[in-house]
């Protein structure tokens, strides 16, 4: 986000546009927390994870009356557009204010769970599957050394993005996500099978999301049923939403981050700045939180296939 936040402002001031940096998201529009920024502003944040203007889930930005007051801030201050960096979350909040006040507003995507329409992949995804595939490579000698079964967690929400990316790079011998449907046994099958041809290790990569629950839950599932395998759990949370960004994330966000500048700059409005093969494209905001974006079944299968 970072990145995201230096290329606007940047790309405000090389067109001469001042640039406002509001704090903790749609709480700081509500409490009036903003900040013209500079080109120093933004110096020295490319390689920080997180964003320095801090973020909130903002509970009152669910209600007309914070929408009114952030309108009105905004009003106050003669901003003329807002740039809203986020996800899911985020944009729903810009779609309703956007739909009941007269303001301009473009969206970047900035989510680990690459779960937007719109856009290939969403700031921050690359950095947390690096994260994700350092952690399972690690496990993965304790796993090998002591014939061990793990099954890892991976965030993603309701998408199984990260999960299937990191299963591949990671040399998974299954993975579970919200988009596909295992049961116990067809798992407990899965293991087996790779225990008949001498799996030394096996790496379960458990998305959040899926429908057998958590990795702990699924763990204990497996338990019960048959007891020789040695399994261990590990939940990899939070590591995956920190960390310098990749070089990808960098360059996905500062390319977004000019593109949402000279969309509004064209007149452009409501609508999500993404690249999808390789073009910037723009997706009206509405559609890129409730279009399906489904996983890319050629990662799915190639995740099976060299899972055996
Ligand atoms: O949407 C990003 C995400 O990291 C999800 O992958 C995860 O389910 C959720 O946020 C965690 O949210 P919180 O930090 O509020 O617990």
């Amino acid at each position: 986000m970072n990145a995201a936040i230096r290329a606007v402002v940047r790309t405000g001031i090389f067109y001469h546009i001042e640039v406002v940096g509001v704090h903790l998201g749609y709480d700081g529009l509500i409490d009036n927390e903003m900040e013209l920024l500079n080109v120093r502003s933004v110096a020295n944040i490319l390689s920080r994870g997180g964003t320095f203007l801090k973020s909130a889930r903002s509970e009152r930005f669910r209600t007309p009356e914070g929408r009114s007051r952030a309108f009105e801030n905004i009003k106050n201050a003669n901003i003329d557009a807002l740039v809203v960096i986020g996800g899911d979350g985020s944009f729903t909040g810009a779609d309703i204010f956007s739909q009941e006040h007269d303001l301009p507003v473009i969206g970047i995507p900035g989510t680990i769970d690459n779960d937007l329409a719109g856009s290939d992949y969403t700031i921050g995804f690359d950095t947390a599957c690096n994260t994700a595939v350092e952690a399972i490579d690690k496990i993965r000698d304790t796993a090998s050394s002591h014939e061990r079964v793990f099954f890892i967690e991976v965030m993603g929400r309701d998408a199984g993005f990260i999960a299937v990316n990191a299963a591949i790079s990671g040399g998974a011998g299954a993975v579970m996500v919200p988009e596909h449907d295992w049961t116990i046994d067809s798992l407990i099958e899965k293991l087996q099978s790779g225990a008949a041809k001498k799996k030394a290790s096996n790496l379960v990569i458990v998305s959040e999301g899926n429908s057998l629950g958590n990795a702990y839950k699924i763990a204990k599932l497996v338990r019960k049923k048959i007891d020789h395998f040695d399994i261990r759990v590990t939940v990899l949370g939070h590591l995956q939403r920190g960390g310098s960004p990749s070089n990808s994330d960098r360059v996905l966000a500062s390319r977004l981050g000019v593109a949402a500048v000279e969309a509004l700059m064209k007149g452009k409005s409501k609508v999500m700045v993404g690249i999808i093969n390789k073009a910037l494209v723009l997706t009206p905001i509405n559609e890129a939180v409730k279009l399906e974006k489904p996983l890319i079944d050629e990662e799915f299968r190639i995740a099976k296939i060299l899972s055996i």
